[in-house]
């Protein structure tokens, strides 16, 4: 099937945490006039999009993500007249705008919840998810994302409410007819603004278990992807698909297989979908190095999947919730900081599919040495810290699995310039600045051609300037080998191949038989571009691009 051209498979987009952006009136937090400061910037990494992560009301229990008004800006970020404004001057330069979109809970403050938890006769009861406890506790053994019950105890009327994340975001009733008109309705005033798309935050919970059903050995089965959810999803998408926007849904649970029917090109859900298989395979507490053979197996299967028009990808190494990928899939070691901050632009940035850069992932960010859990703001990490105290783990064990594991590692300020407050604020910010300010800053890397931030601008080029990077076929060369990942794209006769070295050891192999290095030039690369022969050593980390000369 001959691929659809849009838009948005076409864009390269910038995830922007707007706390941690850029501060434009000296309060130590980011907000709206930092973004609007910094666009031009954007427009000259070559950035066609960007998605804001929740700068909504809310009492910033979860950074945003506990909405106690769909429709109004947080004062700290600033004015619903600046956020117009912010659209505007991105439209103009080219760059469209995507909101994140939080619908499978709000805020224990959003009115609805008021009115819910005030009587079980109340007209919003049914918004929310209420049950009778057993004698001796909850309604069942069900546990939240974010540690302890699903479930909390609320004394006005005595009866239990489920909430998947913290106790402060209280789950909507999705089985209520009226919480979709609601939500639906809500959707249609920002599109009418003219925004131009949604990531759709924690779409794969909204439907949960019956509450007999037990956890099981993934503990949150019970309310993740569960049958039935096909029904929720569809009306959901009946509202979006009437427009031309971009919609990402951030869908933990939904397999490879299961892609089609998410993201299909006609019926699908969403446009594209963040899946967690390629992330979840590192877990630091046991693993010291990247399974590079697993890796590309998690890779290949989505890329797989959705080839040939049956859907698209997202592509991502980073986010805000999880650390930063140079400390996770490369190396913070000063030998190899760079090269491997560049090895793995181009593990994700030409894939099949929309590449998403997180804040500061373009010049390199590194993981935050916290000092100790008072560094720490993000709420799932100090229940999961004083958990592990609780059990006798003591305290320097405990900050070491925090900083390896800790979401606020991608969320320190962006690292502008080496001053005192890395240029993003005049004043002390919200959340501790990375010592390594003076290594890593845009400041200095836009001025460095060898820097990472350049590089990410000549592979962000390179992808603009060729289809076949963007709409060709993927192809997985040497799917055994424990150090090297080497893809191919190709489109009619337009083919490139991408060789790179995900490890701190050289790496040896023969190339793919049918490439024969002679009939390729030479489009980047990260080290010195010495001549690489059938049988060639990579350098750690060494990477580089090659396309097929005619
Ligand atoms: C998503 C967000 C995360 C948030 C959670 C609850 O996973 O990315 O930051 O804490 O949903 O809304
Ligand atoms: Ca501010």
């Amino acid at each position: 099937m001959a691929i659809r051209r849009t838009w948005w498979k076409e864009a390269v987009g910038y995830q922007i945490y707007p706390s941690s952006f850029m501060d434009s009136n000296g309060d130590g937090i980011g907000d709206l006039n930092g973004i609007r400061s910094k666009l031009d910037y954007l427009k000259d990494l070559g950035i066609g999009f960007i998605w804001i992560t929740p700068i909504y009301e809310s009492p910033n229990v979860d950074n945003g993500y506990d909405i106690s008004d769909y429709q109004n800006i947080l004062k700290t970020f600033g004015t619903m007249e600046e956020f117009d404004l912010l659209v505007e001057e991105a439209h103009v330069l080219g760059i469209k705008v995507i909101m994140d979109l939080v619908i499978n809970h709000t805020s224990n403050q959003h009115p609805w919840f008021l009115e819910s938890r005030s009587s079980v006769k109340d007209d919003y009861r049914d918004y929310y998810i209420w049950a009778d406890g057993k004698i001796d506790g909850p309604p069942n053994d069900w546990v939240s994302i974010f540690g302890g019950s699903a479930w909390e105890y609320d004394e006005t009327t005595k009866q239990y409410y489920l909430h998947v994340f913290a106790k402060e975001q209280p789950d909507l009733n999705w089985e209520n007819p009226r919480v979709k008109r609601e939500l639906f309705s809500m959707i249609n005033w920002w599109l009418d603004k003219g925004i131009d798309g949604f990531r759709v935050d924690a779409i794969s919970h909204i439907k949960k278990a019956t509450f007999e059903t037990p956890v099981a050995d993934d503990p949150f089965a019970v309310f993740k992807n569960v049958q039935g959810i096909e029904t929720h999803l569809e009306e959901l998408r009946d509202v979006l698909k009437a427009r031309d926007i971009l919609t990402v849904g951030e869908a933990n649970g939904v397999s490879a297989q299961e892609a089609h029917q998410w993201v299909g090109e006609e019926e699908g859900y969403f446009n594209m979908l963040f899946e967690f298989d390629h992330i979840s395979l590192w877990n630091k507490e046991e693993q010291e190095t990247l399974d590079v053979v697993h890796f590309k197996q998690a890779i290949t299967s989505w890329q797989k999947a959705l080839a040939d028009g049956k859907g698209w990808n997202a592509l991502y190494m980073e986010n805000h919730d999880i650390p930063r990928s140079v400390s996770n899939f490369g190396s913070e070691e000063t030998v190899f900081w760079k090269a491997s901050a560049k090895a793995l632009a181009l593990t994700f940035l030409l894939l099949q599919g929309t590449p998403f850069i997180y804040q500061g992932q373009e010049i390199g960010m590194t993981n935050m040495p916290f000092r100790s859990i008072e560094d720490i703001d993000a709420v799932d990490t100090k229940n999961f810290y004083y958990e592990m105290i609780h059990t006798g783990i003591n305290p320097e064990k405990a900050m070491d699995v925090v900083r390896r594991t800790a979401r606020d590692n991608s969320r320190t300020p962006m690292q502008w310039t080496a001053e005192e407050y890395a240029g993003f604020s005049k004043r002390k910010p919200w959340m501790v600045i990375n010592p390594n300010k003076y290594e890593i800053n845009v400041l200095d890397e836009l001025a460095d051609s060898d820097s990472v931030l350049n590089f990410y601008k000549k592979v962000i080029r390179l992808r603009a300037q060729n289809e076949a990077l963007i709409y060709g076929s993927y192809k997985l060369y040497l799917p055994e080998h424990p150090q090297l990942f080497v893809y191919g794209r190709r489109l009619e006769e337009e083919r490139f191949v991408i060789i790179i070295n995900l490890s701190k050891e050289f790496a040896s192999s023969d190339l793919p038989e049918n490439v024969y290095i002679e009939d390729w030039e030479l489009q980047l690369c990260n080290l010195s571009n010495h001549t690489i022969h059938q049988h060639t050593i990579f350098a750690p980390y060494e990477a580089r691009v090659y396309k097929y000369k005619k």
